[in-house]
């Protein structure tokens, strides 16, 4: 490190820090547990799809002449629209109906793997069941699935073997809590509560089965639990029932992935990362990985009356954002009930995936630089074989276009942006600091979020 606080080395420094370092990696990687290892590609990837299909699709949002969110209905002030049938008070012969309207004729697994890819996206996790209880496979343990459809292809297979096809880890959400079908599984809060040895029976013959049921067939890489601390958590999902679903991964696919909300309240030490509550976004650095769930729009299922579409360059900001933080994103598409993903969801996947061509070397395997930045801007760095890079990716649009950033200017060899090339002039500023001159029209963010690459010297003698 010199005086100013930045690490510099010199070619022979490098030299021997490099064969420690394969020493080192060489003893550690026997000595280090399999779970840091095997979130390995999460740490690298940075950026998922999540999808919620299921039933509630067929409604869209409204229900009997209401739409979510209802304020006249005692519990319809929400607009998640794969809650409907609570919240819009859906008689369960009702919903169940849905079963034989499901038909999704258009659905086309390549597409939807092709889109995600393209956005630059590197792992895929589908609703196989929400809290309605509806399983999106032909499932072995309850008649209360894909079978019973008119529809007798197999979805999550097909999307299984797209993803494997076009390099994309696959994970399925499971509800392992809520179950609105099964007269064991957790009910919302407002409804009677279940007694402990109904949901017990629930836990045996139908969550732990199914969750075994989606691995022997399709092989998962993730499994993504849900709770969020309310009283059904409390209730139902004591650490014995957490290790026991734990337990039971770890014996059928040792690499598979859990995340944390299999116990929002009490995730323990055995997941693989943490997972933040529905789209929020933590202002610290966390011990563990972790990735922010998040929506394009205010629903997750598909509601035809959500209007409420962010922009693209929104969404790239949280992206960056997570990853100079450590953590991932997992954006949420809600696909029709015939399977098309809706051309607001497509258009938004493909600006995306524009900017992650031109830009993703600040993303994928990225990590945190400890320096506190300026605001409306995050940084991200990558060793590579050609030396240190770190990126200074602007989130919102900058008043001042003299960027003073926490970086010492002697240790800067060029300094660019990242998608064009365009040279960015810097000068000292005092103290350690580095001053950069940004034309307005970047600083203004008039293209949406820019990063400006700075490419660190290699050698100090
Ligand atoms: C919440 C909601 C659920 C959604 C999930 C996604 O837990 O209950 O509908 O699936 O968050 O993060």
């Amino acid at each position: 490190m010199n005086n100013k606080g930045a690490i510099i080395y010199s070619g022979k420094q490098l030299f021997l820090i490099a064969i420690c370092c394969s020493f080192l990696g060489a003893l550690s990687s026997k000595a280090q547990s399999p779970s840091t290892q095997r979130a390995d590609w999460f740490k690298e990837a940075r950026f998922g799809m999540f999808v919620h299909w299921g039933l509630y699709s067929i409604l869209g949002g409204s229900y009997n002449g209401h739409t979510l969110p209802d304020t006249s209905l005692k519990n319809g002030n929400s607009w998640y629209a794969e809650w409907i049938q609570q919240r819009l008070e859906v008689p369960k012969e009702e919903y169940r109906k849905l079963v034989k309207q499901f038909n999704p004729v258009e659905f086309d697994a390549d597409a939807w793997i092709l889109e995600a890819r393209n956005a630059g996206m590197r792992y895929f996790v589908i609703t196989a069941k929400h809290h309605d209880g509806f399983a999106l496979w032909d499932s072995k343990v309850s008649t209360y699935d894909l079978g019973s459809t008119p529809y007798k292809k197999d979805l999550l297979g097909d999307l299984a073997k797209a993803c494997r096809k076009y390099g994309l880890k696959f994970g399925f959400y499971y509800s392992h809590c809520e179950d609105w079908d099964h007269p064991g599984g957790a009910v919302p809060s407002w409804l009677p509560q279940k007694k402990e040895a109904d949901f017990e029976k629930y836990w045996k013959e139908k969550c732990l089965p199914q969750v075994s049921e989606l691995i022997q067939r399709y092989h998962p890489d993730l499994f993504w639990f849900d709770t969020w601390g309310d009283e059904q958590e409390k209730l139902f999902i004591s650490d014995k029932r957490r290790d026991e679903l734990i337990a039971l991964i770890r014996k059928q696919a040792p690499n598979c992935l859990i995340n944390g909300r299999i116990s929002w309240l009490s995730p323990g030490n055995d997941i693989d990362f943490l997972e933040m509550m529905d789209n929020s976004y933590p202002n610290e650095l966390q011990q563990r990985p972790w990735q922010t769930p998040a929506t394009m729009v205010e629903s997750w299922g598909w509601h035809a009356k959500d209007y409420n579409w962010k922009p693209a360059s929104e969404m790239m900001g949280y992206l960056v954002s997570n990853t100079s933080k450590g953590g991932n994103y997992l954006l949420n598409i809600g696909p029709k009930a015939d399977g098309t993903i809706p051309p607001m969801a497509i258009r938004r996947l493909r600006e995306m995936g524009g900017w992650m061509v031109a830009n993703g070397e600040a993303i994928y395997g990225a990590v945190p630089v400890h320096k506190e930045m300026p605001k409306g801007v995050v940084a991200t760095e990558k060793k590579t074989a050609s030396g240190n890079n770190i990126y200074i990716a602007l989130i919102s649009p900058q008043a001042n276009p003299a960027l003073v950033l926490p970086f010492n200017a002697e240790d800067i060899e060029t300094c660019s942006m990242l998608e064009t090339a365009l040279p960015i002039s810097f000068t000292p500023a005092g103290e350690g600091k580095l001053k950069l001159l940004l034309p307005e029209k970047i600083a203004s963010l008039s293209d949406g979020v820019q990063v400006v690459k700075l490419k660190l010297k290699m050698t100090g003698n």
